[in-house]
């Protein structure tokens, strides 16, 4: 009879694991296409910038919420991060948005919808429309926020100026 041991145990404990996950990604298959897959699972620009020139953070209807950064020189999206407690397809939304914008002004940043995000992913279920919508509503609030700021910079350097 085989003797029980730890590695043992280990080893049954990681194969069921990979078994579960195959499983899983089995399933998401049947229901996202590969590039939201490979982008919920292998998002890009996670996180957080220091001093970001426009931010914002948006809880959708589902709960969730998402928070953008972008950094703006010369009126160009030189970075952009997100993070999100939320679904996959959230994820898989933010990292498609942030690089969307990266590399466009504020202006051409502007143009970008939600039917852009969903042309790079392939699509999404119906259930899933609603990610999408959280991620642009969130950009679009950070561009918001940069041109707000950015507005009362200008305001303050005019009257500096006409002292
Ligand atoms: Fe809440 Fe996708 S962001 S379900």
């Amino acid at each position: 009879m085989e003797k029980i041991t730890e590695k043992n145990e280990t080893s049954d404990f990681d194969e069921l694991t990979k078994k579960m996950e195959e499983e899983i990604l089995e399933e998401e298959r049947g229901i996202y296409t590969e590039k939201t897959l490979e982008a919920a699972y292998n998002p890009k620009n996670v996180g957080e910038l220091e001093a970001p020139s426009g931010a914002a953070r948006v809880t959708g209807p589902c709960g969730d919420t998402l928070q953008m950064h972008i950094k703006v020189e010369e009126n160009k999206i030189v970075d952009c991060k997100f993070i999100t407690d939320g679904c996959g397809a959230s994820m898989a939304c933010g990292s498609v948005v942030t690089e969307l914008v990266k590399g466009k002004t504020i202006e051409e940043a502007l143009t970008v919808e939600g039917k852009d995000v969903l042309s790079v992913l392939g699509g999404l279920p119906e259930e899933n429309i609603h990610c999408s919508v959280l991620a642009m509503d969130t950009l679009r609030a950070a561009l918001e926020d940069y041109k707000s700021k950015n507005k009362n910079r200008n305001k303050k350097r005019n009257k500096k100026e006409r002292r």
